[in-house]
């Protein structure tokens, strides 16, 4: 079975700037909270144009302490996509707080505006959008929503490191933003990171001090916080992975309108809104006979991957939130058509030809 990211051709193309990297940090025997550390917050601040960015241990320590920073906590709400992986609720669960969903776009797969007020009630403290599969949300009209309310937006940037509305880079565009740099992610480490960033100079000395025990200094605390702290090792490989975000980026972007010109006659391929600058972590294609391609793939040793089959309402662990099926309709069918086909940098474009014939023969049989 060929990968369905290769991150090994991505580390050898780097290999050297790599190692020596490593190399210095374990010579200078400062491992946690350092120079990279520092540094990678000042080019990453630079990168999407905000005053404020803090490292952090992951994605989801980024959303844990972006939602705690803000206060909100026990009997708050807080509004956010049912299309998602599980990590965007657990965040807002850490707090005690409780996670309201709204059904999606049928289009972006991100959550739809248009149905966040009617779910909006005197509880509602923030609204969480995900850049889905690294498509931006329409964030004028739910920053638009949020100031008409009152209510802050946390934006889960997990999957769009480098995505634009217009020339405004996602993460820049809410209260606070929230990035992971997994491995798989379109900037990702060797282990697991992740950042926050924000405009307000307060809420990032809050965020500063809780990702380290609530500690203003050593051995002082201020609060109670958690040991959430990006490590040197991991933020001097992003740093030098910042170098070539753009170029990754850009690839990714021919990768999918490859896909897109083989596909979209078919089968519906992924929407990019006018001035909106997806960056394609994951390539998703839509069709009810979704099973049937992805076994048609693998018995060609192409991997294809379902982001995500069970939306967050419907989850085992959050039966207690009272949600039924049928109360999404949106999210439940695109969770039913949803595949996601092999997309990353270095993937060859005659691969991306050979996969989509795949895709196509496969269709041509099941409609004959
Ligand atoms: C949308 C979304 N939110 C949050 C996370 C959590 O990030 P991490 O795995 O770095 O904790 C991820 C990635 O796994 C994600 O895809």
């Amino acid at each position: 079975m060929k990968p369905f990211i290769d991150l090994k051709t991505q580390y050898l193309n780097i290999k050297d700037e790599i190692m020596s990297c490593i190399n210095e940090i374990l010579e200078s025997s400062h491992y946690i909270l350092g120079e990279n550390v520092k540094k990678l917050e000042d080019e990453i601040k630079e990168y999407l144009g905000v005053n404020e960015a803090v490292g952090v241990a992951s994605g989801t320590d980024a959303l844990h302490l972006a939602i705690k920073a803000l206060n909100i906590g026990e009997g708050d709400e807080v509004i956010t996509t049912p299309f998602t992986f599980f990590a965007t609720v657990e965040a807002i669960l850490y707090v005690g707080a409780k996670p309201v969903f709204v059904d999606i776009d049928e289009k972006t797969y991100n959550i739809d505006p248009e149905k966040i007020e009617e779910k909006i009630t005197p509880h509602t403290k923030a609204i969480i959008p995900v850049h889905i599969f690294g498509c931006p949300a329409d964030m004028e009209k739910i920053k638009a929503i949020a100031n008409k309310y009152g209510l802050r937006v946390i934006e889960d940037a997990a999957q769009a490191f480098g995505a634009r509305i217009g020339n405004k880079r996602i993460g820049s565009l809410g209260d606070i933003g929230c990035f992971s740099f997994y491995p798989s992610k379109n900037l990702g480490c060797f282990g697991d990171g992740g950042m926050i960033v924000t405009n307000d100079f307060s809420l990032a000395e809050k965020i500063r001090m809780l990702r380290n025990h609530g500690s203003p200094g050593r051995y002082v605390h201020d609060t109670v916080g958690l040991n959430s702290r990006l490590d040197e090792i991991q933020a001097g490989i992003l740093r030098i992975k910042m170098k070539y975000i753009e170029n990754y980026n850009k690839l990714r972007r021919k990768k999918a309108s490859l896909y897109t010109k083989y596909l979209s006659e078919v089968i519906k391929t992924p929407y990019e809104p006018d001035g909106f600058y997806h960056v394609y972590h994951l390539y998703s294609i839509r069709s009810s006979m979704r099973d049937k391609i992805k076994e048609s793939l693998q018995k060609h040793g192409i991997p294809a991957v379902v982001y995500y089959p069970i939306p967050m309402h419907l989850q085992r662990a959050l039966q207690f939130l009272g949600y039924k099926e049928g109360d999404l309709p949106i999210a439940e069918s695109v969770s039913r058509e949803i595949l996601s086909l092999p997309i990353y940098p270095e993937l060859p474009d005659e691969e991306v030809f050979e996969i989509s014939q795949i895709v196509l023969r496969c269709l041509q049989k099941s409609y004959s």
